[in-house]
C-alpha cells in the first residue's frame, strides 16, 4: 500500500536527517506599497481563515521606548496589541483592531535584559526574551525553572500571558505563570503622569492576579520575575501499556511522578505513562528531551506526510489512518519519543538536566543555509496542517470524560485513529493558581491535533467524533479552553466558566481604561460576543451545528446527535439516511 511505503520512507528519512533546519518564517510581513501589515500564528492560518491587518508595527528594544509608545497611542487614541517573534498563539488574541489606527508591538527586539539573582533565587527577564535563552542563563548560574511549556518557541511575555503550562501537581505546579514573583507593566495614564506609566506588580497588588495571565488587553508586559530552585536533573521512563484503568490512575500518577503526563491512544487502548521524576544534580546522566514532533523535517517528508492523509481522506479510508497511527506510534516507541541519552535513544531511564528534559523545539534553529528542513507545519510548504483541542477540567470531573471518551471509542476504535496518528490525547496536570484567568482548583489538561483540510469547506473524516469530544469536554463537562489553542466554539461562555472574571474585568478597566489594548478579536473570545451563522460553520469548529446548512449536505454531512452524548450537534456523514 502507498501509504505504508511513505510512511517507511518517513522514518528512515527521520533516522538519518540531520539537525540543520530553515527557521519558522517571521510572523509579520509588512509587504512595500500594500500600506499595512499582517500577522500570523505559526501555522500562518487563523481560526477563520482570515487575515489579521495592522496599520504599522514598531519594534522597541527599551522600556523607555514602551512608555513613550504607549504615551502616544493614549494620547491619538490609537489601538495597540503586542506580539512576539514567535506569535505561536493560535486564536486572534494578539491581533489588533480593525482599521488605520491600530498599531503592532513586536516584543523581538526587546529581549536584552536576563538577571539572575542567585541569593534569591529568581530571574527577571525582559518580556522579549525567548524561553529558550532564559533557559540556558539560569542553568549556567547552576539553577532551574521547574515550570515550563513542552514546547520553547516562546517568549517570557507571551507564555505567561496565555496560561501556557508543562505538567506537575507538586510545589507550584506546571503552569509558567505560578512560578511568577513580580511583573512590570507599561499602561496608559492621565495627561498629568504623561498618558503612560510602569506598574511593579507583586503578590502585594491585586492587579497582579489580573496581570498574571493577561492575554495582552491591559498593557505591555515589560519584565517578568521567575522563581527558581537549586539545578536539578530529571529521570523519565515512557511505559507504553494498555488504557484499561486509565480513569483510575490518571489521579495517582500525578501524586506519584512530579512531572508526570499520560498520552493516550484511543484507538489501540495503549496508554503511555510518563514517568519523570527529580534526581540530585549528582546523578549520571547528560540526556536530552528532543520531542520527535518539535523536531525538524526533511520539507519533502512533512509534505508527503499530508499528501498520505489528504489522500485518505478523500477516499474515506479509515484503514489507511489506522495503519499510519500504527507506525506512528511504533516509531515513537522504538525512539522513545525523541528521548535521547546522549546523541540518540540507548535505553530508560533517560536522565538529564531540567533544562534540556522539560521544553525542547529544534525544529526552531538553523545551523546552515540548508533549506531541507523544517518545523513539519511551517506554513510555506503544505506540511502539516491540524486543529488542537485543548480543554482544562477540574481534577474530579476527569474520571467521568474519559469514560465517555471511551464509552465513544467502543463503539468503533477506528473512529480515533485520525487523532492518534498526532499525539493521541495528551493528558497533563496543573496545579490551583490565583490567576484570575487561571485554574482556581487543580486540574487535568487534555490536549488532541487533528487534521484540518485545505479549505474551510471541505468536511473531514470522522470529523463528528472529534465534535463530540469536543462538545462532551466544554458543554457537558464545562471544561475551560486552553488560552492559546482551540477552534472557536471552545471558548463559548467562558467567561462564565471562572469566578475570578469580574475580578479581571475590573482591574483591566482600571489599568486600560480607554480599551487600548482591546480588538473585537480578544473581545470575541474573552467575552463570547456575537455568535457566528453561516453556511458551513460547523466544520471548522466558528459554530456547533444546529441545521444541515452549517455542515456540507452536499457532501453528505448532516447536523446530526452525538452517539454518546445526545445533546452534542456534529456534522456527520450519513447519506443515505433521510434528514
Ligand atoms: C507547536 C506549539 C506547541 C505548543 N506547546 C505548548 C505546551 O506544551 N503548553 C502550553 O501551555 N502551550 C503550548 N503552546 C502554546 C504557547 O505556549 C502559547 O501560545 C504562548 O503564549 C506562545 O507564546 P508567544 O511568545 O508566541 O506569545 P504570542 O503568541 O506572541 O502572544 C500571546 C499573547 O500574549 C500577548 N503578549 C505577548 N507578549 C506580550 C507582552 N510583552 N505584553 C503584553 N502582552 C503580550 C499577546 O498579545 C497575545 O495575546 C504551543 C504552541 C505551539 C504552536
Ligand atoms: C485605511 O486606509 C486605506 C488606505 O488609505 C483605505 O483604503 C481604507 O478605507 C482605510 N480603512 C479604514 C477602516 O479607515
Ligand atoms: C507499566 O505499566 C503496567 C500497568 O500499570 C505495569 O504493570 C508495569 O509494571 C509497568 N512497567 C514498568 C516498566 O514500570
Amino acid at each position: 500500500m502507498a501509504s505504508t511505503t511513505i510512511v517507511v520512507l518517513f522514518f528512515l528519512i527521520l533516522w538519518v536527517s540531520t539537525t540543520t533546519a530553515y527557521p519558522p518564517p517571521p510572523p509579520i510581513q509588512c509587504p512595500a506599497g500594500t500600506g499595512g501589515c499582517t500577522l500570523q500564528n505559526s501555522y500562518g492560518v487563523w481560526g477563520d481563515r482570515k487575515d489579521c491587518r495592522a496599520s504599522n508595527v514598531i519594534y522597541p528594544t527599551t522600556q523607555q521606548q514602551l512608555l513613550s509608545i504607549v504615551a502616544n497611542a493614549a494620547k491619538n487614541k490609537l489601538k495597540l496589541k503586542v506580539v512576539s517573534k514567535f506569535s505561536h498563539t493560535i486564536p486572534k488574541f494578539a491581533c489588533p483592531a480593525d482599521g488605520n489606527s491600530s498599531v503592532l508591538i513586536s516584543t523581538q527586539n526587546y529581549n536584552s535584559g536576563i538577571d539572575i539573582d542567585v541569593s534569591a533565587l529568581t530571574v527577571t527577564a525582559d518580556a522579549g526574551v525567548s524561553l529558550r535563552d532564559l533557559i540556558n542563563k539560569v542553568e549556567d548560574a547552576g539553577l532551574s525553572l521547574v515550570a515550563a511549556p513542552y514546547w520553547e518557541g516562546v517568549s517570557v511575555g507571551g507564555v505567561i500571558s496565555t496560561g501556557a503550562h508543562g505538567s506537575s501537581w507538586w510545589g507550584k505546579g506546571g503552569a509558567v505563570h505560578d512560578h511568577v514573583m513580580k511583573i512590570d507593566m507599561v499602561v496608559p495614564a492621565k495627561e498629568n503622569e504623561g498618558f503612560s506609566k510602569i506598574l511593579h506588580l507583586d503578590a502585594k497588588n491585586q492587579l497582579f492576579n489580573a496581570a498574571k495571565v493577561s492575554l495582552g488587553t491591559l498593557g505591555i508586559i515589560s519584565k517578568v520575575t521567575l522563581s527558581l530552585v537549586k539545578g536539578f536533573k530529571r529521570s523519565i521512563t515512557f511505559n507504553f501499556t494498555d488504557d484499561g484503568g486509565l480513569e483510575d490512575s490518571f489521579m495517582s500518577h500525578a501524586k506519584a511522578h512530579e512531572f508526570g503526563d499520560i498520552t493516550w491512544y484511543p484507538s489501540k487502548h495503549t496508554a503511555v505513562y510518563r514517568y519523570d521524576d527529580r534526581v540530585p544534580m549528582t546523578t549520571k546522566g547528560d540526556g536530552t528531551n528532543d520531542f520527535l514532533g518539535f523536531q525538524s523535517n526533511l520539507i519533502v517528508v512533512s509534505k508527503s506526510t499530508r499528501a498520505t492523509e489528504r489522500k485518505l481522506e478523500k477516499a474515506k479510508n479509515i484503514k489507511g489512518k489506522c495503519a499510519m497511527a500504527s507506525s506512528f506510534i511504533t516509531y515513537k516507541k522504538l525512539i522513545a519519543n525523541g528521548l535521547k541519552n546522549n546523541l540518540i535513544f540507548t535505553g530508560y531511564p533517560v536522565i538529564g538536566r531540567q533544562g534540556k528534559m522539560q521544553t525542547s523545539g529544534s525544529c526552531l534553529y538553523s545551523s546552515s543555509k540548508d533549506i531541507a528542513n523544517t518545523c513539519a507545519w511551517d506554513p510555506r510548504i503544505d506540511g502539516l496542517f491540524f486543529y488542537e483541542t485543548t480543554a482544562i477540567f477540574p481534577a474530579r470531573k476527569f474520571r467521568d470524560f474519559i469514560l465517555d471518551v471511551k464509552k465513544l471509542r467502543d463503539l468503533n476504535p477506528d473512529n480515533f485513529c485520525g487523532v492518534d496518528i498526532y499525539n493521541g490525547l495528551l493528558i497533563r496536570f496543573i496545579k490551583a493558581s490565583t490567576a484570575y484567568l487561571g485554574q482556581s482548583t487543580d486540574s487535568v489538561v487534555v490536549d488532541f491535533n487533528y487534521y484540518r483540510a485545505d479549505s474551510g469547506t471541505t468536511p473531514r473524516l470522522n470529523q463528528d467524533v472529534m465534535e463530540e469530544v469536543e462538545q462532551m469536554a466544554f458543554l457537558k463537562y464545562g471544561a475551560r479552553p486552553h488560552w492559546a489553542k482551540n477552534r472557536k466554539v471552545a471558548f463559548s461562555k467562558v467567561e462564565k466558566k471562572y469566578e475570578g472574571f469580574n475580578g479581571f474585568v475590573a482591574a483591566k478597566t482600571k489599568m486600560d481604561p480607554e480599551n487600548m489594548f482591546s480588538s473585537e478579536w480578544s473581545d470575541e473570545l474573552l467575552f463570547g460576543k456575537k455568535g457566528v451563522d453561516f453556511d458551513g460553520c460547523g466544520l471548522e469548529g466558528e459554530c456547533v451545528c444546529s441545521e444541515h446548512r452549517h455542515c456540507s449536505p452536499t457532501n453528505g454531512y448532516f447536523c446530526r446527535s452525538g452517539l454518546v452524548y445526545k445533546e452534542a450537534r456534529v456534522c456527520r456523514y450519513s447519506p443515505s439516511s433521510l434528514t
